[in-house]
């Protein structure tokens, strides 16, 4: 009888793996700690039961605060976590992230990712060494879905405080709090005593129906994001454009307004053969085309319903495929 399939845990470092002082007093909360320090075999040993609930296997890719994060690093996971999901004897994959961009690592493994099995990311808030740590029971929850059937061909996950979000929306809304990560569009589903409970499914493309081979990805285009506040300079994008940026997502004011003294200069950027991506800096919301700035005419996408962080992901691999606005417009409206 073929033996059943293992899940593998990669782990990556944060804060899920992270030590503080002691568990009382200074250094005990979730402020004063170094993250990725404890490697993740050691945090499987501290979840009880962990190893009954599935055949588990444990590779350490990085440990790394998830903030040092590079486009190198996040391609070099997405072929790591690729190549696991084309192995037989893998049936799902949990990845222990920091959370600080945990959401771009999951956006990028949910686009490119070209398998039905479940991919899940966990991490925590709370140190593994303070009172009432987080990560043990993120990583139950994390590996209670990755091994569930019900949890395939639903995209790349994310598991936290018994919640389960499609990668295509969550974010890091809460920086000091369990319930940290939130959608605009709520979560897929809860892990209701160990077991996925889904209430909806991710509406647009991705993994196995996404057009991203990362096998023909080696490096991703550099994109750049501009963060809008009053009083604006210009000398910030022209710094994008001296680094080789191939596109700039601005991440403009409430549904993504970019000032009057910058339109000018904005508009030159396709010249200068630099798309201009528009985002909007309130969290939640959309886009809309051609509203507050006329994007037919100056070349311009507009992101729909994406954060800016995510809307650098999708324009560069969009990048990989076409550099026509009009193309890479439509992947805003479909992924
Ligand atoms: C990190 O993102 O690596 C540190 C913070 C965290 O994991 O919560």
């Amino acid at each position: 009888m073929a033996k059943p399939a293992c899940i593998v845990i990669v782990g990556t470092g944060g804060t899920i793996a992270g030590v503080g002082a002691g568990s009382a007093g200074a250094g005990a909360g979730s402020a004063a700690y170094r993250a990725a320090a404890i490697p993740a075999d050691r945090l499987i040993e501290s979840v009880p039961g962990l190893a009954q609930m599935a055949a588990l296997q444990v590779e350490q890719l990085f440990q790394i605060d998830s903030a040092d994060f590079t486009d190198d690093k996040l391609l070099q996971l997405a072929h790591r976590v690729a190549a696991l999901c084309t192995r037989d004897d893998v049936g799902g994959v949990v990845i222990t992230h920091g959370t600080d961009t945990l959401e771009e690592s999951a956006y990028l493994l949910h686009l490119t990712l070209a398998t039905a099995k479940p991919v899940v990311l966990t991490g925590a808030m709370r140190p593994s060494t303070a009172l009432s740590a987080d990560g043990p029971a993120n990583l139950r929850d994390a590996v209670a879905v990755a091994a569930h059937p019900s949890s395939a061909g639903q995209g790349v996950l994310v598991v936290m405080n018994q919640e389960v979000f499609s990668a295509r929306d969550v974010t890091k809304a809460r920086s000091m709090v369990v319930n940290a990560f939130d959608s605009p569009w709520g979560p897929l589903g809860a892990v209701v005593e160990g077991t996925p409970r889904w209430y909806r499914r991710a509406a647009r493309l991705h993994t196995h129906a996404s057009e991203f081979d990362l096998a023909k990805i080696a490096a991703l285009p550099l994109v750049g994001v501009v963060a809008s506040h009053g009083n604006m300079r210009r000398e910030i994008y022209d710094a994008w454009v001296a680094a080789g940026a191939r596109a700039i997502v601005h991440e403009g004011f409430g549904g993504g307004t970019v000032p009057a003294y910058l339109r000018s200069y904005l508009e030159g950027l396709r010249a200068r053969g630099v798309l201009l991506v528009r985002a909007a800096r309130s969290q939640a919301g959309r886009v809309i085309r051609n509203a507050t700035a006329d994007d037919d005419g100056n070349g311009w996408v507009t992101v729909d319903d994406q954060n800016a962080p995510r809307a650098r992901l999708l324009t560069a691999l969009a990048l990989t495929r076409t550099t026509e606005p009009a193309e890479i417009q439509q992947m805003f409206w479909h992924y």
